[in-house]
């Protein structure tokens, strides 16, 4: 059995479409949305239209995900990056009982692997994934751009997910995850905060020659950190614009984050860099402004 794990954008996408194809387990937080899922299906808007009924919705800490989780194979990790901790600490006694499942983490930023594995004994892998997805109600997303999932290949992995890597979000398996990895870690450490920042979607951001050179400023910046880990080309730039016009309408989650006044994905994403940056001991003070501008906006959400 394949599991999702986070009942978000990615995961109740992920668990519509694989589900047209192989009985797929979702794990959310509340009776609430469980039982809407239980009722209604999962209904996706957007670029595809249509409804699924996964037959295994089951409630965060209820007997049934234990069961589920008992059956699971693969669990694939699509909660936001600062709930990891919380999530492992109170799963790893159940998880580290399943020591043949297998965690896959396509959540963004980096820092998640290393907290799930200092919590359960299991392999831990790393994913990223590129489609962009809006949650709309409990049981309702937006697709609002295509792309794929990248996982870091393991053992039996490829055949676990023979059934469903062909569907409308194919999954591809590649020995090496690090440059995806950071690639994606570097395109989002420029788009996300920037369109959390001015509240654009992101094909808005590089229609301001301003936003477009505080971007560049960004990609100098994280190329210096990212050089020991993998070789990006120096016009990495003209890449992060390509992504901003092929996800034009895209609302990233860093901004839907702010929109609905929930913690964002900072300390994971610009929060990382420093955080690098610190040990090898550069100084980077365009993330280190971004990076404090986005700490401002969540301090300023009504008695928070
Ligand atoms: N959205 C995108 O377009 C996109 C694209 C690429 C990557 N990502 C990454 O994918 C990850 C998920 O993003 P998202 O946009 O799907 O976030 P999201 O919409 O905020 O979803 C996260 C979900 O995790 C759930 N959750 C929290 N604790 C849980 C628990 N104990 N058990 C079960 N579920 C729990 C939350 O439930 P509640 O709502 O009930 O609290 C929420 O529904 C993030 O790392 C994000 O950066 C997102």
């Amino acid at each position: 059995m394949i599991t999702i794990l986070g009942g978000g954008a990615i995961g109740l996408l992920l668990t519509a479409v694989w589900s047209r194809l192989e009985q797929i387990g979702l794990v959310v937080r509340t009776k609430r949305q469980t039982e809407s899922i239980r009722k209604n299906g999962i209904e996706i808007v957007g670029l595809k239209k249509f409804v699924t009924h996964p037959p295994n919705v089951v409630e965060f800490g209820s007997t049934e995900m234990v069961n589920l989780l008992k059956n699971t194979r693969c669990l694939f990790v699509c909660i936001k990056s600062y709930d990891t901790q919380k999530v492992f600490t109170k799963l790893s006694r159940i998880i580290n009982r399943i020591p043949e499942m297998v965690i896959i983490t396509l959540q963004n930023g980096l820092g998640n692997k290393e907290i799930i594995s200092s919590k359960i004994k299991n392999k831990v892998l790393c994913g990223i994934i590129t489609c962009g997805a809006t949650k709309i109600l409990d049981n309702k997303v937006k697709f609002a751009g295509k792309g794929e999932v990248v996982v870091e290949n393991f053992n039996k992995i490829t055949k676990w997910l023979d059934r469903i890597k062909n569907s409308i979000i194919p999954i591809k398996v590649v020995s090496n995850i690090t440059p995806y990895l950071w690639k994606k870690f570097i395109v989002n450490c420029v788009i996300n905060p920037l369109a959390a920042i001015t509240k654009l979607p992101n094909g808005e951001l590089i229609k301001y020659p301003q936003i477009k050179q505080i971007m560049k400023l960004l990609v100098e910046e994280d190329l210096k950190v990212a050089q020991n880990e993998i070789k990006i080309s120096r016009n990495f730039i003209n890449q992060i614009y390509n992504v901003c016009k092929k996800t034009s309408s895209n609302i990233n989650s860093m901004l839907q984050d702010i929109l609905a006044k929930r913690k964002t994905e900072i300390d994971f994403l610009n929060g990382k860099i420093l955080e690098f940056a610190k040990q090898q001991g550069y100084v980077l003070p365009v993330n280190t402004a971004i990076f404090n501008l986005v700490k401002y906006i969540e301090k300023t959400y009504a008695g928070r």
